[in-house]
């Protein structure tokens, strides 16, 4: 079997050409079980008379993992310099305040103790991972430090607690869309086989949505095959779906073994329509799935093309620095650094933030921010009470590769 040194060169090449993408330091030093000391420390805080207003950043700059994370970086800086550039908070300018989480839950807890207890951030954009989310949110809800998901899509993370919410629309609401998009493609498609990563909250929750939607079609189900995140092998998976001739394969995963399962399916002589979920959806699966990353559909909650002069500003700012289409998650973490500067201006109206003691300041900002409506490049979003995203406008893209699959990019379909 050649595939898994081929595949695991491929992969480091990728890591390679990303430099800090999969590797390097995390530079977190508080361990998990400080919580209730840091927590108890942070409760007689007050907002610092800084000349700057913290806001923290915890996504994931190491491990594969960034492959998501560093494009919710890049959202994050452009948005702190927009807002700067536009006086920030009435005159006060924000300050990002970015602690890597790395790729797992002990990662997110630690980046989120540090920005609440040591960085005294107002509130936190993050994790990347609802699976992270699902172990780290609670900490911020028991800080009562507000938090808004900039991509964590999976059922049920509103609910986590009153302090969190998202920008990230929810798998039930997104992932139809691409399904849709494939049975319009080619309306001939009957037999569905569904891959899902077991170890991962949102590829659980994601896959639940597909197979509904299959079933809603009236299409048929063939098979269900599972598999790690951290696997890089998918060759038995493949082939036992393979065999039951389906005519639609969709993959919920992340990035790195999302693509690599992609090219194996391709390689094992899968023809037929790819779906991939929100975790294949960013650009760096190109050089892990290269030609054979063509014609995979993926649903978006963000196009470049939408109206508006923050969408076009935003996307110009992109484009200046990386030579693209902003993706998704970019966007995504810009619209959550814009809640909290537009609900800090809001608040600053009514009550001077630099006035605020910092607990104060945080319980404020979390009922304000959940009340606001907001212009964003996903277009106005606004939220529930609960702090699930309300937004109007979804899309899908395929994947289309030159010949020999040194480049690609997402189209969007009409
Ligand atoms: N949407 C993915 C998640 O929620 C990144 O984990």
């Amino acid at each position: 079997m050649k595939k898994p040194v081929a595949l695991t060169t491929t992969f480091f090449a990728t890591c390679t050409m990303l430099l800090t993408a999969c590797g390097g330091a995390n530079t977190n030093t508080n361990s998990v079980s400080n919580t209730s000391n840091q927590a108890t420390t942070n409760a007689t805080a007050t907002t610092t008379t800084s000349s700057t207003i913290p806001i923290g950043i915890a996504v994931a700059q190491t491990s594969n993992v960034a492959l998501l994370g560093q494009e919710q970086v890049a959202g994050a800086k452009i948005a702190e310099k927009y807002f700067n550039d536009k006086g920030g908070i009435n005159g006060t300018p924000i300050k990002l305040v970015f602690q890597d989480t790395s790729g797992d839950e002990a990662g997110a807890i630690n980046a989120f103790q540090s920005l609440i207890n040591k960085d005294k951030v107002i509130g936190i954009v993050g994790p990347t991972l609802s699976q992270q989310a699902f172990s780290a949110d609670p900490v911020a809800e028991r800080a009562k430090v507000p938090v808004v998901g900039p991509s964590n899509t999976a059922n049920k993370i509103p609910e986590i607690g009153e302090y969190v919410a998202r920008v990230s629309a929810p798998v039930s609401v997104v992932a139809p869309n691409s399904v849709r998009a494939a049975l319009k493609l080619n309306p001939a498609i009957k037999k569905v086989a569904v891959f899902y990563a077991q170890n991962d909250a949102f590829s659980k929750s994601e896959t639940e949505i597909f197979q509904k939607t299959v079933k809603d079609q009236g299409l048929e189900l063939v098979t269900v095959q599972k598999f790690q995140t951290s696997d890089t092998d998918f060759q038995s998976q493949a082939t036992n779906a393979i065999n039951l001739k389906p005519d639609l394969v969709i993959i919920s995963g992340l990035a790195a073994d999302g693509g690599n399962l992609v090219r194996q399916l391709r390689e094992l002589g899968y023809q037929g329509l790819i779906v991939g979920g929100n975790g294949l959806n960013t650009s760096n699966i190109l050089p892990v799935c290269k030609a054979f990353c063509d014609g995979v559909l993926i649903a978006q909650a963000y196009s470049p093309e939408h109206p508006g002069e923050i969408n076009a500003t935003f996307r110009k700012a992109y484009a200046d620095q990386y030579k693209k289409e902003p993706p998704q998650f970019t966007a995504q973490a810009f619209a959550a650094v814009q809640v909290y500067v537009e609900a800090l201006q809001a608040l600053d109206k009514k009550n001077k933030v630099s006035q605020l003691a910092l607990p104060q300041l945080r319980t404020e900002l979390n009922k304000q921010l959940l009340t606001g409506k907001y212009n964003t490049p996903l277009g106005e979003i606004g939220f529930t009470p609960e702090g699930e995203v309300v937004q109007k406008d979804f899309y899908v893209a395929q994947i289309k590769m030159d010949k020999d699959g040194s480049q690609g990019k997402f189209t969007f379909l009409k």
